[in-house]
C-alpha cells in the first residue's frame, strides 16, 4: 500500500487502522495483528525511552527505531512468503521529531529525506499548521515525500497546550478546521486529528478528502491510531483516551516471576538459626 492508496480506502468507506512500533518485534506483532499502517511514532520518547515527554528524542534516535521496525516488517514479509500468504505488508511511517523540522525548510527537507533514505520508511509525520510548517510540508511534498499532518494535542507543544482536549470553543474550532483544509490544500496524504471533540472530528472526516485517523476523536473518523504499548498495558500512564485491552505488564510480571521461582531451589520449611557471628 501507498500513501496515496488511502484516499481509495477512505471512498470505499474502510476503516483505516495505524498502530505505533517501535522495533522489529513490536513492528512484527502489529503487522501480525493485521494494521493497515505503522507509526514509529515519538510517543517512543515516553514509552520506550523513558523521557517524560517526547521533546528530547533526536531524529538519530528516530531512524534507529525506524530501522528496527523496518527489519521487522521485512521479515514478516519474508516469512508470508515463506507460507504462501500474500498479505500486504503495513505501511511505515516515521514521525518527524521536535525541532528537526522547525528551524527552517532546508533542514526540514533534510530531515524527511534522511527518513526516507536510511529507514525504509513510506513517509514521515509532522505536527501543527503554522505557516512555516505549511511551508515545509509543501517543500517536502513537492520533492516527493509523502506527509501526514497531526492537529489538534500536538504533544510536541506540550509546554504551550499541555496534555488537554484542544479545540473546545468554536474559535478554537474554527481554527482547526481552516488548518485542516490547509494541510489538505498542501498535499497531506492524511492527517491525525488527536484529543477533539467527536463531533469536530466527525465533520472533518466528512468535509476532507483526505483520510482523518483520530485518536481521542469519537468514533466516526475514516480510522484510528492507537499507541500499542498502551492498548497493550504495558504503560504506567495511559491517556483517558486510549485504555488497556489487557493488563499487559501484569501479565508478562506474573509470567516471569513464575519462571524466575521455578529456578531457585525449594526452600526448607523452617530454615535453622543461623549462628550468631563471632565478635572480630
Ligand atoms: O507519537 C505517536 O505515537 C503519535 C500517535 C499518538 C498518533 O503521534
Amino acid at each position: 500500500m501507498r500513501p496515496a492508496d488511502l484516499i481509495v480506502r477512505k471512498q470505499e468507506g474502510l476503516p483505516i487502522t495505524m498502530l505505533t512500533a517501535w522495533d522489529a518485534l513490536s513492528a512484527i506483532v502489529v503487522a501480525e495483528a493485521g494494521a493497515d499502517m505503522v507509526l514509529v511514532g515519538d510517543s517512543l520518547a515516553m514509552t520506550v525511552l523513558g523521557y517524560g515527554t517526547t521533546l528530547p528524542v533526536t531524529l538519530d534516535e528516530m531512524l534507529h527505531h525506524c530501522r528496527a521496525a523496518g527489519r521487522g516488517l521485512d521479515a514478516w514479509r519474508e516469512e508470508q512468503w515463506r507460507c504462501g500468504t500474500d498479505r500486504p505488508a503495513p505501511l511505515l511511517i516515521c514521525d518527524l521529531p521536535f525541532l528537526s523540522y522547525q528551524c527552517g525548510a532546508d533542514e526540514a527537507l533534510a530531515a524527511a529525506g534522511r527518513v526516507l533514505k536510511e529507514a525504509p520508511a513510506a513517509g514521515v509525520k509532522l505536527e501543527g499548521a503554522e505557516p512555516e510548517t505549511l511551508a515545509v510540508i509543501d517543500r517536502m511534498v513537492r520533492s516527493g515525500i509523502p506527509v501526514l499532518g497531526h492537529l489538534g494535542l500536538t504533544p510536541q507543544s506540550v509546554h504551550q497546550l499541555g496534555y488537554r482536549r484542544q479545540a473546545r470553543d468554536p474559535i478554537a474550532q474554527d481554527r482547526l478546521c481552516r488548518q485542516a483544509e490547509r494541510l489538505e490544500a498542501v498535499g497531506c496524504f492524511g492527517l491525525v486529528l488527536e484529543h477533539i471533540p467527536a463531533e469536530l472530528a466527525t465533520e472533518l472526516s466528512r468535509d476532507l478528502r483526505i483520510p482523518v485517523i483520530g485518536i481521542g476523536a469519537g468514533e466516526a473518523c475514516d480510522g484510528q491510531v492507537r499507541v500499542t504499548a498502551d492498548l497493550l498495558g504495558l504503560t504506567s500512564r495511559q491517556p483517558p483516551f486510549s485504555p488497556p485491552l489487557l493488563d499487559g505488564r501484569g501479565l508478562a510480571v506474573q509470567a516471569l516471576r513464575q519462571w524466575i521461582s521455578a529456578q531457585r531451589p525449594p526452600q526448607p520449611a523452617t530454615r535453622p538459626v543461623a549462628p550468631a557471628a563471632p565478635h572480630c
